[in-house]
């Protein structure tokens, strides 16, 4: 993980009292994508820039501003631009457009800046260089500030600077779901920046170095706790720890936001009732705000989960979600607060049996008959689609159900259901095409587009608000664990101030600033984050068929059955005849009507449905043909291997930029790169022998249930390992695994098979699985001579031995003959049985 020390540079003390007070000497930050002002030279900017810079005001976000280029400036060339500074004196001047107006009336400023928007822009007189940052207001100065920074990291021409811009949705908020005790719900990064035991920590450094990651996005609200809240956080010691991570953000202009269980009044409060109409409950939020806002007086507002997954909701009284979420507003209203209630309403008690039973209708059926009775300050907050970000869903149809209230698009940044950042998935592309789906939500007649980035933005339905809120994840681990992970939080936040830059540009300009400016560097970064969202779809869950993973636990590894037989209603309907959730009007459970006539016919109909959500909509044979002309079942096997082969390839683009990058952050990306190829065979053998099983229709290529090189741990000679069934079934080759369970004589136990092939070089994968709670050690023997060892040390979800935590730990270049033995030794050690399925033999690769 790269740990870079945030530099020293003049002015530092005050910097660091506006970001919250964190010393020097104790405290180290990733810097993330702000890192490259420290790395690079930028010779490109050194004519154009002088290193003074002066804020024209004396609000707290102008100093920021100031300070942030000071900063970058400084390290942009410590020697050379200096130089340049003094043989080409002149400013860089800061403020919002009102002070640049009145200090320098002759500059040709824009006559109107949007909120929250800039300008940048450099002239030269008298032989002084001129740069202006002018930010409409205090948080566009600061964002003006970033955005230079970011023009001079990722090498632009800046010649000519003039450069308008402003955020296109007044929302951009990340959610964390951060629990009290210090856990994060769905967090892949280790423990809480903002709680540890019960309380909020003492040292918010770390919170103050995440709101300057934000601002330099534009990201300006963050809601701090899980959106299962903790009511205690209500009570007034907690409300104290919450302006504490309030005041660290401010200086970054990252407003702070709170989930809130309804059921407050009554859990700590004290009331008899929680019912949004109830006078004595409006009385009790109001009297919350009122000392909320006393505290925390930028206070964003509320984020709501009701009536949801277990949560309290407004239907215990006959109440309807627009009574619960106008209480609050009204409370918040005098304090400029807004609620963001979230539309993830549905019942997990379905009826599986039920055909016409269907989740993905929740919320539409639940919201739309509301759209007009929820008040101003009331902004619904709908998950990107109906069921739960899955690797694909379609667009939800409440985006163009509601035309009276105002709207946000929820997105996840942590990779709950893609990969939890152990796999590589860029996820710009999948938000990219929910963005620039045109929903059709006018009438044919009025013949008008209606994207979903342009309904958020509050423009298709002239509302006042609307936004983009990512559930980020961040943690004390290196924010998001994973350094190529962080590319999704980048390109949440420059999507939620732009939806139309692109995918691959955004990729571009995050690897530019995070890993280097080298072109080969560029190119082969953006098109691996570019390759690994489609190929995560192709290995897991193709055709719409939503993630094929346990959705009753870890929501990781396979589990295809997981999702079927239970409330839950993630059900994907696969039998021994055909596979998919007849959603049509005609002959299922509707929800395809749902959607404006366009979208909706696009849908019901077979032969208009697109190949990659058929399955999503229709329920049909496993013969039936895609537009592609293949089958269905064969389309299965394809895409698995396809998927398979374009996760190893992301191993292989890394390898070459051994050199290039920085060696620590190479190690550490090459090794999760080699984790994510070896988890994708699990899950590509996992689905392609459950659906070989079930539809009994081989693969025409002959692959499916064949595995050539592959010797089970089941049919070995075993000492001590017994055979086991593993569950389900489908996460072990063949079913079956060895286990050196507790209990057996030996401290270790081994697994032992001879070679017949033909003499050769050899790659030897060991597939085991790497069980928590202990650190198991394997040998690899051929011959009885060890040719290498390693250690089950990593850790995965499951505590027992299944697809979340079979790994593969691959042996280069090994000569065998026939007669040859190979024995893998596993030494458990306390939970961790050294679980082994098997060894797979391929032609060594060099
Ligand atoms: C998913 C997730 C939960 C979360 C929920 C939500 O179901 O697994 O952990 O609480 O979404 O968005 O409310």
């Amino acid at each position: 993980m790269l740990k870079k020390r945030i530099n020293l540079f003049i002015g530092l003390g005050f910097f660091l009292a506006l970001a919250g007070g964190f010393s020097a000497s104790s405290q180290t930050s990733d810097q993330a994508w702000l890192q490259a002002l420290s790395r690079d030279s930028v010779e490109q900017a050194r004519p154009a820039f002088s290193l003074q810079v002066r804020a024209l005001g004396t609000g707290a976000l102008e100093q920021s501003a100031a300070l942030e280029l000071r900063h970058g400036f400084a390290n942009l060339t410590s020697a050379s631009f200096l130089v340049d500074a003094h043989s080409n004196p002149g400013e860089t001047i800061v403020g919002t457009a009102k002070e640049l107006r009145k200090a320098y009336p002759n500059l040709p400023l824009p006559s109107a800046i949007e909120p929250e928007g800039f300008w940048l822009y450099r002239t030269r007189s008298q032989g002084h260089t001129l740069v202006v940052v002018a930010g409409a207001d205090q948080r566009g100065v600061l964002y003006g500030a970033f955005a230079l920074l970011r023009l001079l990291a990722t090498h632009q021409n800046l010649a000519h600077l003039n450069h308008i811009d402003h955020p296109a949705l007044p929302v951009r908020w990340v959610d964390e779901w951060d629990n009290p005790d210090g856990s994060i719900e769905r967090g892949y990064a280790g423990r809480s920046l903002f709680f540890e035991g019960g309380h909020v920590r003492a040292d918010l450094a770390p919170v103050a170095a995440y709101a300057r990651l934000l601002a330099s996005v534009g990201i300006n609200g963050c809601n701090v706790n899980n959106v299962n809240a903790a009511p205690e956080l209500l009570d007034a010691d907690h409300l104290k720890g919450l302006a504490r991570i309030a005041d660290a953000m401010r200086p970054w202009g990252v407003r702070l936001a709170m989930s809130v269980d309804v059921s407050s009044p009554q859990k700590i409060g004290g009331l008899s009732t929680f019912d949004p109409a109830d006078p004595a409950v409006k009385a009790w939020w109001a009297a919350k705000a009122n000392e909320i806002y006393a505290l925390i007086p930028d206070f964003a507002g509320f984020t709501v989960k009701a009536d949801s997954e277990g949560q309290p909701g407004p239907s215990r009284f006959g109440r309807t979600p627009a009574d619960a979420a106008n209480t609050l507003a009204a409370a918040l209203e005098p304090h400029g607060g807004v609620v963001l209630y979230r539309a993830f309403v549905y019942n997990h008690h379905l009826d599986w049996r039920d055909p016409k039973a269907d989740r993905a209708r929740a919320a539409y059926d639940i919201f739309h008959p509301l759209d007009g009775k929820f008040a101003p300050n009331v902004i619904i907050q709908t998950k990107e689609g109906p069921i739960d970000f899955q690797a694909q869903e379609p667009v939800s149809p409440l985006f163009a159900g509601l035309r009276h209230t105002n709207q946000a698009m929820e997105i996840e940044v942590t990779q709950e259901y893609t990969g939890q950042q152990r796999h590589l998935v860029y996820l710009a592309p999948m938000w990219k095409w929910v963005l620039d789906f045109d929903l059709r939500a006018e009438t044919k007649s009025e013949n008008r587009s209606t994207p979903v980035e342009e309904i958020i933005a509050g423009q298709s339905f002239h509302r006042p608000l609307g936004g983009m809120v990512a559930v980020a994840g961040v943690g004390r681990d290196g924010w998001l664990a994973s350094p190529l992970a962080m590319a999704n939080l980048y390109a949440f936040g420059r999507l939620a101030w732009n939806p139309n830059l692109t995918a691959a540009g955004i990729a571009q300009e995050w690897t530019r600033q995070t890993l280097s400016n080298d072109p080969v560097v560029v190119r082969t970064v953006t098109k691996m984050l570019m390759q690994s969202w489609p190929a995560y779809v192709n290995y897991t869950g193709p055709l719409g068929m939503q993630t094929l993973t346990d959705i009753t636990g870890s929501h990781y590894g396979p589990n295809i059955e997981a999702s079927e037989n239970n409330g839950w209603g993630q059900w994907h309907r696969a039998d021994h005849l055909g596979v998919g959730m007849d959603r049509t009007v005609a002959t299922g459970t509707g929800y395809a009507g749902q959607y404006p006539p366009e979208i909706a016919a696009l849908y019901e109909n077979l032969a208009t449905c697109p190949d990659n959500l058929l399955l999503f909509f229709h329920h049909v044979p496993y013969t039936y043909k895609l537009h592609s002309g293949q089958t269905v079942i064969q389309y299965i096997y394809d895409s698995h291997y396809q998927g398979a082969a374009e996760a190893a390839e992301l191993g292989t683009e890394w390898a070459t930029l051994k050199g290039r990058v920085d060696p620590a952050l190479f190690e550490d990306v090459r090794a999760r790169l080699a984790y994510q190829a070896g988890h994708a065979i699990v899950w590509r053998d996992a689905i392609v022998q459950y659906f070989l099983k079930l539809s009994g229709i081989p693969d025409t290529k002959g692959r499916a249930g064949r595995y050539p090189g592959r010797m089970e741990a089941e049919d070995a000679r075993l000492s001590g390992y017994k055979v086991f069934d593993v569950i389900p079934w489908e996460d072990a080759s063949g079913g079956k695994a060895v286990t050196c369970a507790p209990g057996s004589s030996e401290r270790s136990c081994s697994a032992m098979w001879t070679y017949t092939g033909k003499p050769g070089r050899f790659d030897i994968a060991a597939q085991y699985f790497d069980l928590q709670g202990g650190v198991a050690q394997f040998t690899l023997m051929v011959n009885g001579q060890p040719v290498a060892s390693w250690a089950g040390d990593a850790q995965l979800p499951s505590p027992r031995p299944d697809g979340d935590n079979s790994t593969r730990h691959t042996v280069h270049g090994i000569a065998l003959k026939p007669g040859d033995t190979l024995r893998v030794q596993g030494t458990p050690d306390k939970d961790d049985p050294a679980a082994l399925d098997y060894i797979e033999l391929t032609p060594a690769a060099n």
